[in-house]
Order: C-alpha cells, then structure tokens, then sequence
C-alpha cells in the first residue's frame, strides 16, 4: 500500500528504510523523498516509525534534542587530576 503518493513510496519500503536506520521522518525523506512534496504521508509515516518499524528506536529516543545521547551529568575535573 502506498504511503507517499508523490512519490510513490510504499508501507513496505518504509520499513526497509526504518531497517537500515532511518528513524525518523526527515530520516525517511532524506532516503527516499518521501514526505517532501505535499506533506500529507508525513503522519502516516510518522505512524509506521511509532509501530516499531525502526528497530534503532529505543537507541533514538535516549537522544537529547540535539541529537546528543542523554547521560548522567559529570562532575568537574578532578583537582588531583588538574594539579
Ligand atoms: S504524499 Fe508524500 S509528499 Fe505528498
């Protein structure tokens, strides 16, 4: 079933992209298009990638706004370090 009409992108292909680890929407647009003309699968697509169609997801979702892995604050240098 197509997804992209535009660009006649399919559910199928989708997932494929999502295998090989486009997580995202602008991910998916990026490797096929999709998404870039009318604007209307977004949604759609958006829906496939949150029905576990990117197995990087869970990897994706520990990732700050920036795209930086959320980890535990670090104290500063150590004096005994810096001395
Ligand atoms: S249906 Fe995908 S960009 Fe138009």
């Amino acid at each position: 079933m197509y997804v992209c009409s535009c660009f006649g992108i399919t559910e199928k292909q989708v997932r494929e992209h999502a295998e090989s680890g486009a997580c995202t929407p602008r991910q998916i647009a990026g490797a096929c298009k999709a998404g870039t003309d009318c604007g209307s699968c977004v949604r759609r697509i958006q829906a496939l990638l949150g029905r576990g169609a990117c197995p990087r997801r869970e990897t994706e979702d520990t990732l700050g706004p920036a795209g930086v892995p959320v980890v535990a604050p670090v104290s500063g240098p150590r004096v005994a370090e810096a001395a």
